[in-house]
């Protein structure tokens, strides 16, 4: 069945191209935590993608939210996602555990990838949680290139950390802690493991990577990480125009229309003004929902996305936070 709200956001206006997949299969994987099997509808082959990748996916309720891949990148025919069910979150797990699903067709923006894998002596995966995604696909990756790898995954208890049999087949090289058994993961012990050309990859709830953040700069080891939620810093962005942010001028070149964005507006504000379906989600610049291509003008980054080669090479940008230092950004919009 396609609703109208998914027609309409399907139609919602995107630098990147939105396609319509149909949910071939949702299966438990732990508790609390289900998957979605993602195929065309007419059987196609899918864009390819790389462990580190995520999905933008809009909900029947027209909600937008991202989730990393975490099947096989060689199985071009399904994408497969994993998602927790937040009983407090903003409603969109909420929605994928609760609805009916399977058979309906959603529109989906990506593969995107803002978490590769760079080249390393050796890596170290951390995982909390649903974290583990977009890790499950790297350990898979780095087995295959016969990387020397590791993965410390902690989750609350056994019940609740999905895709153990599936890292069961990896033996040693992955450490399993359920925080009821054995407490919470001792990230000084696991940095400390990192020798030199090591990197360590980790995702999970926000606390666990400001703690690593900090362990890691402490011994100088490399870290990559990626959030569910803004850092401080970028929320603090979010919430309003930094100091030394004045007003500038949009084009939206697709649409022809040119507006300005004042001191105390962000750019997705605006732009909602021409265009009301234009994607969001977290709207602090953590998801990547509203990318954007810039084609002119220098943006102001302030999300947590973009790597530092990303943002100095000023392709892109999320504009629900990120403002200019130029006087005039064309958009691909
Ligand atoms: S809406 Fe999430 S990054 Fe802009």
């Amino acid at each position: 069945m396609t609703t109208s709200i998914d027609a309409a956001a399907a139609a919602a206006p995107s630098t990147f191209a939105t396609t319509r997949l149909l949910v071939q299969q949702v299966r438990y994987e732990a508790e609390d935590v289900v998957s979605l099997t993602l195929v065309d509808p007419s059987g196609a082959g899918l864009e390819p993608w790389s462990p580190g990748a995520h999905l933008t996916i809009v909900l029947p309720s027209g909600l937008t939210r991202q989730y990393s891949l975490c099947g096989r990148p060689e199985d071009t025919d399904s994408y497969t996602v994993a998602v927790l069910r937040e009983a407090n979150g903003r409603g969109g797990s909420r929605e994928i555990h609760d609805t009916g699903l399977v058979g309906r067709t959603l529109a989906v923006r990506g593969p995107r990838n803002h978490f590769k894998l760079v080249d390393a002596d050796s890596y170290i995966l951390v995982a909390g949680g649903i974290g583990i995604t977009p890790l499950l696909a790297m350990a898979r990756e780095l087995e295959t290139r016969g990387a020397a790898w590791r993965m410390a995954y902690g989750g609350r208890n056994r019940a609740s950390m999905a895709f153990r049999d599936d890292l069961a087949v990896f033996g040693d090289k992955v450490a399993f802690a359920a925080q009821d058994e054995v407490g919470l993961l001792d990230l000084d012990s696991i940095v400390r493991q990192a020798t030199s050309g090591c990197a360590i990859y980790a995702c999970g709830p926000g606390a666990m990577l400001t703690a690593l953040e900090s362990t890691c700069r402490e011994h100088g080891v490399a870290l990559h990480i990626e959030r569910f939620a803004a850092e401080e810093s970028t929320t603090a962005a979010a919430a309003g125009p930094a100091g030394t942010t004045t007003a500038f001028e949009i084009d939206l070149q697709r649409t022809g229309v040119t507006r300005i964005v004042p001191s105390d507006r962000s750019i997705l504000d605006v732009v909602r003004e021409v265009i009301p379906d234009m994607p969001s989600s977290c709207e602090e610049g953590f998801c990547g929902s509203c990318e954007t291509r810039v084609l002119e003008g220098i943006p102001e980054h302030h999300d947590s996305i973009l790597d530092e080669d990303e943002r100095a090479a000023n392709n892109t940008m999320m504009i629900c936070v990120g403002r200019s230092h130029s006087k005039r950004l064309v958009l691909d919009l």
